[in-house]
């Protein structure tokens, strides 16, 4: 097989990067190793940003977005038993984000790749990436990989690794050029869905007696709850009523709110890393997404920072498709690394600001607690927390 761009992953950022070269005309292949039933009901991220839904609404995969999705003015922040709202379009000149779930964006994006194509093959998983990071002028690059039971390849002339934190294509970078920031956090999410209707408007980011907790949401019936746990924790020792027990505390504030119970249909134990290689590229090799940096997922930067590395890419292959210049292609890794250190960072904050420190540091507990009465009591500081939550500008070239 042989093609443009050969996409290793079929999560979101593949799949949108597929959509978006498909439109101007650049042909790719999509190769993901599990199959569409996997891929389409992995529960995870859930919040929008406005770039977000506007790359989406291009590729004309917004339709279903667009009835459905949910458009929130803000967020809550409780502590001290009080909760503080913070309003996005007042305090970042009209800006909104919109709530829908990511196993629904994957499963728009699938949808319109198996009619329209270019091909997305499921079940084919990717062993190697060889030649890719050769300057151009080297040999092409090929991938191996494993479908229908036996080993292929397909040969590209750019190859973009969308697979996810533990995917392959990072390997395919030479050691003397990758660089790897890492930091592990020390305590986990435990994720719920629940058949009830969210007892709440917009998010809530909770920092309760016990931790953190956040109501989510994934439609007007179905609600989505995180709740902070020590590392290891398996979701089986949570029982549902201690699940809602636990909740009830850590939302509690002097005043009229009642969390609503329903059936819990999905339980899950996340970690919570923050992870970036450096460069993005090297040769005919690009990352995007979370296969080039991971994010832990308070402040829900993962998708939104996969979303706009894609966007950025499509548009460096466009301008090569059209006029031969590789100057977007060049700067693809500065400029995407711009953006994913400001999220990095916001995550990093948000992140720290709000969960309990397994180690009861007193003095820790003390500063986030002002952290977070400083955001409360200032519009700068509640303006700050906005424009990083709805989404930082791309630079100007794109
Ligand atoms: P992935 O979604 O990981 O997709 C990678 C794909 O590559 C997978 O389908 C995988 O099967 C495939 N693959 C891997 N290896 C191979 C191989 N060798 N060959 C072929 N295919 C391969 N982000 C937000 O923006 N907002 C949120 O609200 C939010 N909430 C989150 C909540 C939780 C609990 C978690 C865990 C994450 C959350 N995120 C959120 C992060 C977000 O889900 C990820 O950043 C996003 O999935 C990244 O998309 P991706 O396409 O880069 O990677
Ligand atoms: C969701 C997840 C997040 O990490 C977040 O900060 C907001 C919303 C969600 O899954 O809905």
């Amino acid at each position: 097989m042989r093609t443009t761009v050969g996409i290793i992953g079929g999560g979101p950022a593949g799949l949108l990067l597929a959509r978006l070269l498909h439109r101007t005309g650049i042909d790719c292949v999509v190769l993901e190793s599990r199959t569409r039933g996997y891929v389409e009901q992995r529960q995870r991220a859930g919040m929008l940003e406005q770039g977000t839904v506007d790359a989406l609404r291009e590729c004309g995969a917004a339709d279903r977005l667009e009835a459905e999705g949910l458009v929130h003015n803000g967020i809550e922040l409780r502590f001290g038993r009080e909760r503080h709202r913070i309003d996005f379009p007042v305090l970042t000149g009209g800006r909104t984000v919109t709530i829908y779930a990511q196993t629904e964006i994957v499963k728009d994006l699938v949808e319109l790749q198996l009619a329209d194509g270019p091909p997305l093959l499921f079940e084919a998983e990717v062993l190697a990436v060889e030649n890719a990071a050769e300057e151009p002028g080297g040999g092409a690059p090929l991938v191996r990989f494993v479908h229908d039971g036996r080993e292929q390849t397909l040969t590209c002339d750019y190859v973009v690794g969308c697979d996810g934190f533990h995917g392959i294509a990072r390997d395919a970078f030479p050691a003397a050029v990758s660089r790897t920031y890492e930091h592990e956090y020390p305590y986990s999410w435990l994720g719920i869905l629940a058949d009830v209707a969210p007892s709440c408007e917009e998010l809530i980011y909770a920092r309760g007696p016990g931790g953190f907790a956040l109501h989510s949401m994934r439609s007007t019936s179905v609600s989505r709850l995180y709740l902070q746990v020590p590392n290891g924790t398996d979701a089986d020792d949570w029982p549902d009523e201690r699940i809602w027990d636990e909740l009830d505390a850590r939302f509690a504030i002097d005043g009229d709110w009642r969390l609503e119970r329903g059936p819990i249909t999905s339980k899950s134990v996340t970690g919570m890393r923050s992870y970036v290689h450096e460069p993005m590229r090297h040769g005919r090799l690009f990352l995007a997404g979370d296969a080039a940096h991971i994010v832990p997922p308070t402040g829900a930067k993962g998708l939104n920072l996969a979303v706009s590395d894609v966007r950025v890419l499509a548009r460096a292959f466009a301008e090569l498709h059209r006029s031969g210049s590789t100057q977007l292609l060049d700067s693809y890794s500065e400029l995407c690394l711009e953006r994913v250190w400001q999220a990095t960072r916001f995550s990093n904050d948000m992140t720290r600001m709000l969960h309990a420190q397994p180690d009861g540091d007193a003095f820790e507990d003390r500063l986030q607690l002002a952290r977070l009465r400083r955001i409360a009591a200032s519009r700068p500081a509640a303006a700050e927390l906005a424009a990083n939550y709805t989404g930082l500008p791309l630079a100007a070239t794109v």
